[in-house]
C-alpha cells in the first residue's frame, strides 16, 4: 500500500495525506479487491473516511481490508457484482440501512481483455457492456437518490485515454470507457445542486493485473516514450485524483473527464 508513498525524487513537493481530510465520511469503493480500486480505498481510509468496499472477489476484499485496518482504518467489506443489477441494489440499500448515507461512490470495478475485432467473442464484449458499462448505471442510478436528498454527493467513474488513443485489440474496451464518459455528462445535468458526476481517465497504470498480461512491456516501453512525465503511473496517483475529485474543494466540477496520465495524450 502506498497512500504515503512520495512522487519520485526529483519532485520538490512532496504529497502530503490530511488524516482528517475526510474523516466520517462514507465512501464506498467498487473494485475494492485490487489494483487501483485497492489503492483509492486505502488512500480515503488513510484520510478518516469510514470505507465499503465492494467487489466480486472476496479474498481480496478481505486483504484489502486488512491492510486498511493495520494502518488505523476503517473499512467494511460486502460481495457485489457490479454487472448484477439487485445486487447493486442491495448492496447500496444495505450500506445506507447501516451508514445512514453515501457521500462518496469511486467507481474502480472494471475488465480489461484483448482481442483483434474480428475475432473477438461475442461473450468478452458482452462481458465488457455488463460490467463497465451496465454497473457504472446500475451505481449511478442506486446512490444518486441518497446523495440528493443529503444534498451532497459525488460519483466518480473510471474512463481511460485509450478512449482518446485507442491500442489494437480493446475495441469493446474503448466502446465502454467512452459509455462511462456519455453517462458522467448525463447524470451531471441531473444530479446537482451539491452532488457531483465526474470521471478519472486513467493512462496506462503499473497494477498487478496489467502487468501479467501479454505484451505489458512493449506497450508500456512505448507509451513511456510518449508520455510527457517519463515514469510509470502508479495506482496512488489515479487515487489522488480521484479523492480530489471527491473533495469539497472540487464543488464546481461535474460532468467532467480528468486525464491522469502523465500526459499520455493531452485530449478525449
Ligand atoms: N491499470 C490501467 O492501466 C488502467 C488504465 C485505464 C483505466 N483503468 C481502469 O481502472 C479501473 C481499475 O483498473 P485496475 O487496473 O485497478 O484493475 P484490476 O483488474 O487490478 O482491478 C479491478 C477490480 O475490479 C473487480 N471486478 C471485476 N469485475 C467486477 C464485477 N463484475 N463486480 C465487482 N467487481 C469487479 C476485480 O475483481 C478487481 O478487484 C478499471 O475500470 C480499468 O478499466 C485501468
Amino acid at each position: 500500500m502506498a497512500a504515503t508513498e512520495p512522487s519520485p525524487p526529483n519532485d520538490l513537493h512532496l504529497p502530503t495525506i490530511q488524516p482528517t481530510k475526510f474523516k466520517d465520511w462514507v465512501v464506498v469503493v467498487t473494485g475494492a479487491a485490487a489494483g487501483i480500486g485497492r489503492e483509492t480505498a486505502h488512500h480515503f481510509a488513510a484520510q478518516g473516511a469510514q470505507l465499503i468496499l465492494l467487489d466480486i472477489n472476496e479474498s481480496g476484499l478481505k486483504e484489502t481490508q486488512s491492510l486498511i485496518q493495520a494502518s488505523g482504518g476503517k473499512a467494511d467489506t460486502r460481495k457485489c457484482d457490479v454487472s448484477d443489477e439487485p445486487d447493486v441494489n442491495a448492496a447500496i440499500a444495505w450500506t445506507i440501512s447501516t451508514y445512514a448515507r453515501i457521500d462518496v461512490l469511486a467507481n474502480l470495478a472494471g475488465i480489461y481483455g484483448f482481442q483483434p475485432l474480428t475475432e473477438y467473442s461475442s461473450e468478452l464484449y458482452h462481458r465488457h457492456i455488463s460490467v463497465n458499462v451496465n454497473g457504472s448505471f446500475f451505481l449511478t442510478r442506486a446512490v444518486l437518490p441518497h446523495m440528493q436528498k443529503a444534498g451532497f454527493g459525488r460519483i466518480i467513474h473510471t474512463s481511460s485515454t485509450t478512449y482518446a488513443d485507442p491500442k489494437p485489440g480493446l475495441s469493446a474496451y474503448v466502446m465502454s470507457k467512452a459509455a462511462v464518459v456519455g453517462l458522467v455528462r448525463s447524470a451531471a445535468v441531473e444530479a446537482g445542486p451539491g452532488v457531483t458526476v465526474n470521471a478519472v481517465m486513467p493512462g496506462l497504470i503499473d497494477t498487478e493485473e496489467m502487468r501479467s498480461k501479454d505484451g505489458y512491456e512493449g506497450i508500456r516501453e512505448k507509451i513511456l516514450e510518449n508520455r510527457a512525465v517519463k515514469r510509470d503511473g502508479k495506482p496512488i496517483d489515479v487515487a489522488r485524483t480521484i479523492a480530489f475529485l471527491a473533495s469539497p474543494e472540487a464543488g464546481f466540477m461535474t460532468g467532467q473527464v480528468v486525464n491522469c496520465s502523465g500526459g499520455e495524450t493531452f485530449s478525449f
